[in-house]
């Protein structure tokens, strides 16, 4: 009989004393539990469902709980595995009570969390400065810093008893770089990478991981939000806006939700165990120029 090493088949693959092919590709989060917030949006959706597809149980959370129970039911259905395998928990990620309610929840249903992917965003106004809405500022900040700060501290705690975890936070090519007339919403990824950084070094010894992927744009309603936005303050065309976008990016498209999501499962699973602090750009080349 070959030495076969965990995971890899010796070819051909051997069969066992009752003619089948033993199983070699277990899910990379197989057992996982994960909390994913703005799961209903783009890049939400994906990873949910990258989440899935690996094994992991996924705890929803967004602000629309039809939304959420329609994605619940296409994971089911995806996987043929028991919605009650994602539980919907609809909440505001920047009220401290919804956070706290919907840790509860989940720590409840699972018996303890693993993995949050600390994701919900709001894109803002594209306005120069001088003319950027306080309250609008205000409102970028409070959902993009203040919530994911506090879905960060309240995941922190559901992950010390278990002694590890994986926390990975959406910032933003806007973290890395300033961007014209998108103060408020780069202001808030770069606070978003700093929180990233800190924790990760106050964590170090603590099996805890935190890591943030910085993508360039992606093909999701945001983007179409921000290039209608350009479009009315440049007087131009939305798809004009789109190739302005586009235009610095080596690879010259947006990234597709699903090309996050794989960044993402990996530096949930056990195969990112020795990443952590880090800001993995996420943008056809863009970070490179
Ligand atoms: N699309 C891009 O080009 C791009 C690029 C870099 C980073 N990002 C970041 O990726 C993340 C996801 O964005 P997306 O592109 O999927 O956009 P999206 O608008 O499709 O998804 C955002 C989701 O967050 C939810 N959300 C907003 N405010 C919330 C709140 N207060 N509480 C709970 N949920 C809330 C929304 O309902 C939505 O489901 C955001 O943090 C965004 O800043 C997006």
């Amino acid at each position: 009989m070959p030495t076969v090493r965990a995971g890899f088949p010796a070819f051909p693959a051997p069969l066992d004393a009752g003619g089948t092919v033993p199983a070699v590709n277990p899910g990379r989060l197989d057992g996982k539990r994960t909390l994913i917030t703005g799961a209903a949006g783009g890049i939400g959706r994906a990873t949910a469902a990258a989440f899935a597809r690996e094994g992991a149980l996924v705890a929803l959370v967004g602000l629309d709980e039809r939304e959420l129970s329609e994605l619940r039911d296409e994971l089911a259905a995806q996987t043929g595995r028991d919605a009650r395998d994602f539980p919907v928990l609809p909440g505001d990620v920047s009220e401290s009570d919804d956070v706290e309610r919907y840790f509860a929840e989940a720590a409840e249903r699972f018996g303890g969390l693993d993995v949050l992917f600390n994701n919900a965003g709001i894109e803002g106004l594209v306005q120069p400065i001088q003319d950027y809405d306080d309250g609008a500022f205000e409102r970028v900040m409070r959902v993009n810093v203040r919530g994911a700060w506090l879905n960060l501290k309240r995941a922190i705690r559901a992950m010390i008893p278990s002694r590890g975890g994986s926390i990975v936070n959406t910032a933003s090519g806007g973290a890395l770089r300033g961007l014209p007339y998108m103060s408020a919403y780069v202001a808030s990824k770069h606070a978003v990478l700093g929180m990233t950084r800190s924790a990760a070094v106050e964590l170090g010894g603590s099996g805890i991981r935190v890591n943030a992927v910085c993508p360039g744009p992606v093909r999701t309603r945001m983007m179409e939000s921000l290039a209608e936005q350009r479009a009315e303050l440049k007087q131009t065309t939305v798809e004009e806006s789109h190739r302005a976008f586009a235009a610095p990016i080596p690879m010259a498209r947006y990234a597709e939700a699903d090309e996050v999501a794989e960044t993402v499962t990996f530096l949930a699973s056990d195969a990112a165990a020795f990443v952590t602090g880090t800001a993995i750009p996420i943008d056809g080349g863009r970070s490179a120029v």
